[in-house]
């Protein structure tokens, strides 16, 4: 029921049918990854970049510092940059740095979470000759909207860092590079951080890590359905479980029922049952092999023209041309 006390805005009836269906449909329950992502899932995620067993996102910003200016030799020179979900900007600043040595650019972080984007915005505005635009949009949308604005000539870098790529199902992720590409020009090129496979403990201990931060991480998205959606998901009778889909080479996130258990959606007028043990699969993180990774390039329309990788946690950067 839509009432002046909770206004349905478009974004709330978007994450509204989204919710439903993934919550309704028979199988499998699954909720879409991006919703992780409000103000406090952004800061939870940030923390679990943090973890002494999640090493992710230090080995991406450990290969960026390292090689920033060996990577952007590689690049045609652009005048723009454009990154798909900057999160807090941090590693992106060696990239930006390293190029605008070269000559002014433009940067647009296109990103979901308003949060991120002003800490992205903050974090960078002190870089000299970088100006920067951010893009509330999903990447797509936003992509497009920033190929429209490439002056003649000029070529375009984009960035996708931290391996969200892995986020996509199976099959998903080059269908995703070739809409990338879709906006990109010959001479483009793309700059991609995927994580590589590795030991299965390894793995599980960096998605259910011992202090319970990734936990919270996933949960969130029950309190966040909460808020919004009034839904009353009582958070006591869920829990955060992580698993390796062998078949998938993916780690999978799910959240698990206690119990038998029926919630209800105040403001949308519906409810939903679970069963004991039921699991609503919030996120799949795809781990690459360098085979996997040279693959996905060819098959979307790209060619690897050089790679970096971290030996103390398996993570790949890799540059992809457009031809
Ligand atoms: C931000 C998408 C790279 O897939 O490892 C961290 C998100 N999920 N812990 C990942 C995440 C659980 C993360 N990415």
């Amino acid at each position: 029921m839509t009432t002046s006390e909770h206004p349905t805005t478009l974004c709330t009836a978007l994450f509204a049918s989204e919710i439903r269906a993934g919550l309704s449909r028979p199988g499998q329950k699954t909720l879409p990854s991006k919703y992780l992502y409000d103000a406090l899932g952004s800061t939870l995620f940030e923390a679990i970049s943090l973890l002494p067993e999640y090493g992710l996102t230090r080995a991406d910003e450990r290969i960026l510092s390292r090689y920033s200016r060996e990577i952007v030799r590689h690049v045609p020179t652009p005048a723009l940059v454009s990154e798909l979900g900057s999160g807090s900007g941090r590693k992106t600043r060696w990239i930006l740095s390293a190029l605008c040595e070269r000559e002014p650019l433009s940067y647009y972080p296109i990103e979901i979470s308003r949060t991120a984007l002003e800490s992205c915005e903050s974090e960078l505005r002190d870089i000299e000759h970088v100006s920067i635009v951010g893009v509330e949009r999903e990447y797509l949308d936003g992509l497009r909207e920033v190929a429209a604005l490439r002056p003649a000539g000029a070529h375009l870098l984009v960035l996708f860092l931290g391996s969200a790529i892995g986020n996509f199902d199976s099959g998903a992720d080059a269908r995703f590079l070739r809409q990338v590409r879709s906006f990109l020009l010959p001479g483009d090129s793309l700059l991609l951080g995927t994580d590589l496979m590795k030991p299965l403990d390894q793995l599980l201990q960096a998605y259910d890590d011992p202090l319970g931060v990734t936990s919270a991480f996933n949960l969130n998205l029950l309190v966040r359905i909460n808020r919004e959606l009034g839904g009353d998901f009582d958070l006591r009778q869920f829990e955060h479980v992580a698993v390796l889909n062998e078949a998938t080479g993916s780690i999978e996130m799910h959240i698990r029922s206690k119990r038998r258990q029926v919630v209800m959606f105040r403001h949308q007028e519906f409810s939903v049952t679970f069963a004991e043990g039921e699991t609503i699969w919030t996120e799949s993180c795809h781990k690459y092999t360098h085979e996997a990774i040279g693959e996905l390039a060819v098959s979307s329309g790209f060619r690897v023209e050089a790679q970096w990788t971290d030996e103390e946690w398996p993570f790949a950067e890799t540059l992809l041309l457009a031809h």
